[in-house]
């Protein structure tokens, strides 16, 4: 995912989310829901459709090494968006990815990431390099695993955006371990 922050406003560019047992077809801010990467159709689309979700693959399986790049945005992380995208969150709101499907008992924690972009923007930019990720949240075992909470709960998960992040654009990334 994509985005900025000013004082108040933090914009996010949504870097692609794992894929392995579903994606990211809507992002929602402030009750507004816009376009993710749609596996069905932004794959196949001539020319590359502008999202704030990267795209992914229609089944990316998933990253086995978590020392490669692509642990950063899923296993082919090479399509980057076609031109400049971001959408405005204000620091201290929550975004939330909307999952096409996440089947129950695959169990494991998720966890977000965010990383600042350089000042040639987030949309040329792959995050694969350096130690450019912070943590920012973290979900738990807590009586339930959140990869099964995200599949009950309409297979959505809330990324929470501190209240003190700097202004600027960023990219995130939610990472399931299981
Ligand atoms: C969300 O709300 C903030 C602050 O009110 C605004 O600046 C931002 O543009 C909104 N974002 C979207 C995607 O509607």
């Amino acid at each position: 995912m994509l985005f900025s922050a000013s004082a108040l406003l933090a914009a996010a560019a949504f870097v692609g989310e794992a894929a392995a047992h579903g994606y990211v077809p809507f992002i929602r801010i402030n009750g507004t829901t816009l376009p993710g990467w749609d596996v069905t159709k932004d794959g196949y689309t001539n020319p590359q459709p502008l999202r704030i979700v990267r795209a992914t693959k229609a089944d990316s399986g998933f990253v086995s090494n978590p020392t490669s790049g692509e642990i950063t945005c899923s296993i082919g992380n090479s399509k980057l968006p076609p031109g400049p995208i971001t959408a405005s969150v204000a620091a201290g709101g929550t975004v939330t990815a909307v999952w096409n499907t996440w089947p129950t008992g695959h169990y494991g924690p998720i966890i977000d990431y965010i990383a600042k972009c350089p000042s040639s923007g987030c949309s040329s930019w792959k995050a694969d390099s350096g130690s450019p990720w912070i943590k920012i949240g973290q979900k738990t075992y807590n009586g339930e695993w959140p990869s099964d909470t995200l599949a009950k709960n309409g297979f959505t998960h809330d990324i929470k955006i501190p209240k003190n992040l700097a202004s600027g654009d960023y990219v995130r990334t939610p990472s399931s371990l299981i």
